[in-house]
């Protein structure tokens, strides 16, 4: 007989005939993975026989039901496929530095394998105090003032959830990092949306200002941003500051692109005036040093963000992997040539793509930051950014990302798709030359 359950596991009474008597047994329950809306026979009084669920339910759970699998999973299981070049997916496909890699084994053969300090091991706080010194005169303390996490995306799940109460709002730019929404979804909280308006990616500050409300807690920037190549300006950085200084807000910057600057420069937001101690600066080592795998983030903020941050953390990874931290450690101390072959490799990539893809007849602008191109297909004659990506796919062997998943309506955002250059040139060049078959209507098939 069935008696309880514990997630995944059930109690039952079996006869002991050593004891002489019933005892409880723990055993796995299969019926878990049962996603059925029935309800079991004892629940709904239907005792013949009927399975005994009485925890069933759909699953997931009501709070990620509408999440589905992110586009970047759904894009990249296609691409594999059908053997399409994969532009879809923001890692590169070529390897990171060979004196980070070695950093890191030797911290393997050195013993370091037991769980790092919650917060990031003193290693990679002093070598993040002194980047950030370096590249922005901001001072942070190792100790208190920096958290390692697992890669930017345990960042920003660690900073709201450490910041929001249920109810409260963030706002958020549309297109927006998926994870953004899901975060704020999960920790109880509201996403308002200002729209960047293509092509140029603007926005109305007086938008900004509609979208706050008196339960508005935090603003979320993203510069350079994703999808759109975007570099927001020192001015516009500045209309958000004012804002968040008046209202009292905080502001979390996610700047994991700030290495990939093509046009202007990268202004962090924590060094405009007022913004220092109510900025939580989220950034990572993945995307600057080509090995996004390693998954080794951080934040930087005033001791009591922090403590916000941490206190979220503390319980999702609670630590990071130790040798990867070491071998970020050292990466973070390269010296700037480091960055600017970085910079001129992908400037040079972004130049052939641009070039290319505006040959081949796609109405495109040359991102002023990160590694992606948005790029507006529609004189190809198609209107629906999913019905184009499945057509790249499928006939002309290339994936890209549909950015109208980026949108609370994504009827904003059809027009558009994203390619990533983050790639060998060889592969970019492949991937123009199956791009090459498209063609407008009126120039033979599309
Ligand atoms: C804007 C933005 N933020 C965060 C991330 C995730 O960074 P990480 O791999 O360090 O979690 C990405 C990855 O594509 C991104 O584009």
């Amino acid at each position: 007989m069935r008696l309880a359950r514990h997630g995944k596991y059930a109690v039952e009474q079996v006869w002991d005939a050593a004891k002489g008597d019933q005892i409880p047994r723990f055993a796995r329950d299969d019926s878990f993975f049962c996603h059925s809306e029935e309800r079991s026979g004892e629940e709904t009084g239907h005792t013949g026989g009927a399975p005994y669920h009485p925890y069933m339910r759909p699953l997931p759970a009501r709070r990620l039901a509408g999440f589905g699998t992110t586009i970047f999973t759904e894009m990249t299981r296609l691409a594999a496929l059908h053997g399409a070049i994969n532009l879809a997916q923001g890692f590169p496909d070529f390897d990171g530095p060979d004196f980070v890699k070695e950093a890191a084994v030797a911290a393997i053969r050195a013993g370091r394998g037991q769980y790092a300090r919650m917060t990031g091991i003193p290693e990679i706080h002093d070598a993040l105090a002194a980047k950030y010194r370096r590249d922005y005169g901001l001072e942070y303390r190792a100790g208190d003032e920096i958290t390692v996490t697992s890669g930017a995306t345990e960042a920003i799940f660690a900073t709201i959830q450490g910041i929001s109460d249920p109810e409260d709002e963030i706002v958020l730019f549309e297109p927006y990092y998926d994870s953004y929404k899901a975060s704020v979804l999960m920790a109880g909280a509201v996403p308002r949306f200002v729209t960047l308006e293509a092509p140029d990616w603007s926005f109305d500050v007086a938008a900004v200002e509609r979208a706050l409300t008196v339960r508005t807690r935090a603003i979320l920037v993203n510069t350079p941003h994703n999808p759109t190549g975007k570099v927001f300006s020192q001015s516009e950085l500045e209309a958000i500051a004012r804002l968040c200084v008046e209202r009292d807000l905080i502001c979390i910057t996610d700047e994991v692109y700030e290495h990939m600057v093509y046009e202007g420069r990268h202004v962090p937001m924590a060094t405009l005036p007022g913004m220092r101690d109510r900025t939580i600066t989220i950034s990572s080592f993945g995307k600057t040093f080509s090995l996004t795998g390693w998954k080794i983030g951080w934040a930087m903020a005033s001791p009591e963000l922090s403590a916000a941050v941490r206190a979220a953390h503390q319980f999702i990874t609670f630590a990071t992997a130790t040798p990867l931290q070491h071998g970020a450690a050292c990466a973070l101390s390269a010296g700037p040539e480091y960055y600017e072959e970085l910079l001129a490799g992908y400037r040079a990539r972004r130049d052939y793509l641009v070039a290319e893809l505006a040959r081949i007849g796609f109405a495109v602008r040359p991102p002023a930051g990160t590694y992606y191109v948005c790029a507006d297909f529609r004189r190809f004659g198609f209107e629906d950014d999913v019905a184009f990506c499945r057509h790249l796919i499928e006939n002309v062997g290339v994936a890209a990302i549909p950015p109208s998943a980026f949108y609370d309506r994504p009827a904003k955002g059809l027009g558009y798709v994203r390619f990533a250059f983050c790639k060998e040139r060889r592969t970019l060049e492949a991937a123009v030359e199956r791009l090459s078959s498209l063609s407008p209507p009126g120039r033979g098939s599309g």
